[in-house]
């Protein structure tokens, strides 16, 4: 039995975020999906609820997620890692710009903790440019993110980020 953990802010979580599920979904015997506390974005737009209750919705628009689990953690992700005795932790990587940040965090959580492997997935190339950051700017202005969010969370996204136009 292989449980790997994709831990990230979801701010909100995007197609994006549900591509990298859904391939994780099917590579390992459970998938949780970690609302995580990221110190370097520490003013998350959605509040941890709101994080979590977009991303329980949106795993309704997958076929294959019966074997994924959705959780919080505030605190060392390989912590948590222990205490669930995961086996792999799963990131999505876009670009080479993801690149660097991303290693050093898979070299830590490796030396925090020496099971912790991380094991990266190719971004599908329709989403190598979408982040949270842009769908939040994108909504914020009252443009379209229709194509980048899931459609069973996008009309609270919109109703909360425009708000703040
Ligand atoms: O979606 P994000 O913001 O890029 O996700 C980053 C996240 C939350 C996965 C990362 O900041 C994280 O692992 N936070 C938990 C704190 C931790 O364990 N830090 C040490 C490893 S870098």
């Amino acid at each position: 039995m292989k449980t790997a953990i994709y831990p990230g802010s979801f701010d909100p979580v995007t197609y994006g975020h549900l591509d990298i599920i859904s391939r994780a979904a099917k590579l390992f015997d459970k998938v949780i999906v970690l609302v995580s506390f990221n110190p370097a974005k520490p003013n998350c737009f959605f509040s941890l609820e709101e994080r979590m209750e977009f991303v329980r919705r949106a795993l309704s628009e997958l076929k294959n997620a019966e074997n994924v689990e959705v959780d919080s953690h505030d605190g060392l992700l390989v912590d948590y890692f222990k205490r669930r005795e995961a086996d792999v932790i799963v990131k999505g990587l876009r670009a080479m710009s993801d690149f660097e940040a991303e290693f050093q965090m898979a070299l830590v959580n490796k030396d925090l903790h020496y099971k912790a492997e991380t094991v990266f997935l190719a971004a599908d190339v329709t989403g190598t440019f979408l982040s949270s950051s842009m769908v939040k700017q994108i909504a914020a202005f009252g443009g379209d993110v229709s194509a980048f969010v899931p459609h069973t969370i996008i009309n609270d996204v919109k109703t909360r980020l425009e708000i703040k136009k």
